[in-house]
């Protein structure tokens, strides 16, 4: 049975779909089975894979309402058991659907840049964590922030990782600001796979251990039961 990534944030731009789409590539790289599902109906990673370059499969599943919640929900549990991790790049909009994705998801990224706005938005979708795991009777989600778009040369850009971990939650590896993640969406690839990619696909595969080792310590009480 297949892990279910959920990326999301409140707030636009903070990095979500870059994320979702180059952790899901990362995945790929190790031989996993990964589906990317775009949740979003503006299509970011739907127009990514639409170019035929990214090393996984995508379907597109746009979270619009309430009344959709219930059909979205049976369609990630069919794929499930044939992938080994799915990754959801979630809407930003504050909505019931990014909570139905929380009632199903094994682990929950926070992408955030560093600026008040977005620590602001991640406090809301904290928020959703909490409700959710409430609704569980459960620790899962678990929930990893990762500092987005991160400039080293502002103070926040230095501070964010400390200011981060106050709130008391894991903290992942930091993507910098840097022009290969953009010119990856431009050329349909993921960072490593693009010619002046390296330092993004170190970041990238540094998140993808991250990643892996939360859902395997999840994975551990289960097995041992
Ligand atoms: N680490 C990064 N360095 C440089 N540019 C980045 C980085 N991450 C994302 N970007 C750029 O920032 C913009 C927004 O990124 P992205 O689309 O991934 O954000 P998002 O959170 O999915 O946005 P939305 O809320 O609209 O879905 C894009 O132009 C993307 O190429
Ligand atoms: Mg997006």
């Amino acid at each position: 049975m297949g892990n279910l990534i959920a990326v999301g944030n409140l707030k636009g731009g903070t990095g979500k779909s870059t994320i979702a789409v180059n952790l899901a590539c990362a995945c790929a790289e190790l031989g996993q089975k990964v589906l990317l599902v775009d949740a979003d109906g503006q299509g970011t990673a739907t127009d990514w894979h639409g170019m035929g370059r990214l090393p996984v499969g995508l379907t597109s599943l746009p979270l619009a309402s309430d009344r959709d919640a219930g059909a979205w929900i049976a369609q990630i549990l069919a794929c499930k058991p044939q992938v080994d991790q799915i990754v959801v790049d979630l809407p930003p909009q504050v909505g019931s659907g990014i909570a139905s994705a929380l009632l199903l998801a094994d682990l929950f990224v926070i992408p955030v840049t560093p600026s008040g706005i977005d620590l602001r938005a991640t406090g809301r979708a904290l928020d959703l964590l909490r409700r959710a795991r409430a609704v569980r009777r459960s620790t899962k989600p678990a929930c990893l922030l990762v500092p987005s778009r991160v400039d080293r040369r502002t103070n926040l850009g230095r501070q964010i990782d400390q200011v981060l971990e106050r709130l008391g939650l894991k903290v992942g590896p930091a993507l910098r600001q840097r022009a290969a993640y953009v010119s990856a969406f431009d050329s349909g690839r993921w960072v490593g796979d693009c010619a002046h990619g390296a330092a993004a696909a170190a970041e990238v595969r540094a998140l993808r251990e991250c990643v892996l080792a939360l859902l395997a310590a999840q994975a551990l009480p289960a097995r041992a039961a």
